[in-house]
């Protein structure tokens, strides 16, 4: 099946958000999405699969650094390179903005997640400990060099 790539619009809100439900467990809202169609800061990447929301990333852009918000396939996509061309189109998008790196906040246990970053040559540069609650660290990722 043919998967397009585009930006997210304010009508993707409500797929972008049945997506972030079926695969996190934190608390974005779906208003939390909608403002996001507002941030000038925001940068949203979907993967529309025959008129259904099946993925996206998103980041917000602080001066001269993007930083990864989500980024999430549904499970029957994964592991077929959806996640790769979305990352792909972010990484893309934020060279076009004139950022020169990207980061992002992973949960050290999610190791399909930080095999993808790494693949994407992002690397290990720190932990914010408990950040996703009481023994759940959070690895932070870098990038330096977006081409
Ligand atoms: C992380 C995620 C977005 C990857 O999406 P995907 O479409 O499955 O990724 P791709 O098929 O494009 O894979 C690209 C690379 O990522 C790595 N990867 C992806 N899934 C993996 C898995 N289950 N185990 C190990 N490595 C994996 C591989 O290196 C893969 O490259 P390869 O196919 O050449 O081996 C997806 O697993 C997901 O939505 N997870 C749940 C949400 C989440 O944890 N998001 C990250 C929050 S920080």
């Amino acid at each position: 099946m043919k998967i397009h790539y585009r930006l997210m619009e304010s009508r993707d809100v409500p797929g972008v958000f049945k997506v972030d439900q079926a695969c996190f467990s934190h608390n974005w809202t779906e208003d939390s999405y909608q403002a996001e169609t507002q941030n000038i800061l925001s940068n949203y990447i979907v993967a529309e699969a025959d008129g259904e929301i099946v993925g996206f990333g998103g980041f917000w852009q602080v001066i001269d650094e993007a930083h990864i918000t989500n980024i999430a396939v549904v499970e029957a996509y994964r592991q077929n390179g959806v996640g790769q061309n979305i990352i792909n189109a972010m990484l893309a998008l934020a060279l076009e903005k004139g950022c020169v790196a990207m980061t992002l906040e992973v949960r050290g246990d999610n190791q399909p997640a930080i095999n993808f970053y790494l693949k994407n040559l992002f690397t290990r540069e720190g932990r914010r400990k408990d950040y996703y609650g009481t023994g759940m660290d959070a690895i932070i990722m870098w990038r330096y060099g977006l081409e």
